[in-house]
């Protein structure tokens, strides 16, 4: 398969960017994204240019380190992959394919297709967590009742990898789906009830500080989401914002 690449290319954080054409043969259907993506930076490499740089870790749609935004959409054409899993039988023959960083005030370029997205990070650590006593007897894990729904729901929303294709699949930049679900996992739970007051109004807090967007209900976060986390949990984090307002 032939096709036209046109690259978003930024040296740095300061520097300017621009989108440079690289047009790429050989390539075959199996391959996925990030292998079209090796074959070309091998190709720049052995003409003496400097390859394209792009964010990846673990190739297996766990890591949510591989965010590109290809043809406009975070993580491509595909539905419910991220671009490390998408493969390359979704384009066709002489197709153009547009590469671009996330798009977002928040998640600044690093360089070429790598973005900053600490700023997850950050929310993650305001209140992304429990506070368990570990020293001594370790609770069973089966000693505390859940209900199975319940137990289902925080799994779901458990199965976010922090990628942004959210955030970037927003008209506003909104993280309101990536925090709800970081939220979600724990409100559902009795072990994330103890701390669960101070835990919404912190994350939501960094939320904002991080100059995020706000949520206006366009639902894009939904459909371009990999790990296919439900606006619900968006209700879920309105309501216990809200709850925790009237008890704070
Ligand atoms: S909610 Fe979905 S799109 Fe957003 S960071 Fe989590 S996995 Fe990625
Ligand atoms: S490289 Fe880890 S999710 Fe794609």
């Amino acid at each position: 398969m032939k096709l036209n690449l046109k690259i978003w290319r930024q040296k740095d954080a300061n520097t300017k960017g621009q989108i440079k054409e690289y047009p790429i043969d050989g390539i075959d259907g199996d391959m996925s994204f990030l292998e079209m993506m090796d074959v070309l930076n091998e190709d720049l490499i052995a003409k003496g240019e400097e390859p394209v740089e792009f964010d990846h870790d673990c190739r297996e749609g766990i890591c949510g380190s591989c965010s590109l935004q290809i043809n406009g959409e975070p993580h491509g054409p595909d539905r419910m992959v991220t671009t490390c899993q998408l493969h390359m039988r979704k384009f066709k023959d002489n197709d153009t394919i547009v590469i671009e960083p996330f798009r977002a005030k928040a998640f600044p370029v690093i360089k070429d297709l790598i973005v900053d997205r600490t700023a997850f990070d950050r929310i993650q650590q305001a209140g992304g967590y429990i506070s368990v006593n570990t020293s001594g007897h370790t609770v069973d894990a089966n000693a505390i009742p859940i209900n199975k729904e319940d137990a289902d729901d925080s799994f779901y929303a458990a199965a976010c990898i922090g990628c942004g294709a959210c955030v970037a699949a927003c008209k506003n930049a909104s993280a309101m789906l990536f925090t709800s679900a970081k939220v979600s996992q724990y409100a559902l739970l009795p072990q994330g009830r103890i701390e669960a007051v101070e835990r919404v109004q912190n994350m939501v807090r960094q939320m904002d500080l991080e100059g995020f967007g706000n949520c206006t209900n366009t639902g894009a976060c939904e459909v371009e989401c990999p790990k296919g986390i439900s606006l619900e949990n968006i209700a879920r984090m309105n309501r216990e914002y809200l709850s925790a307002k009237v008890k704070g």
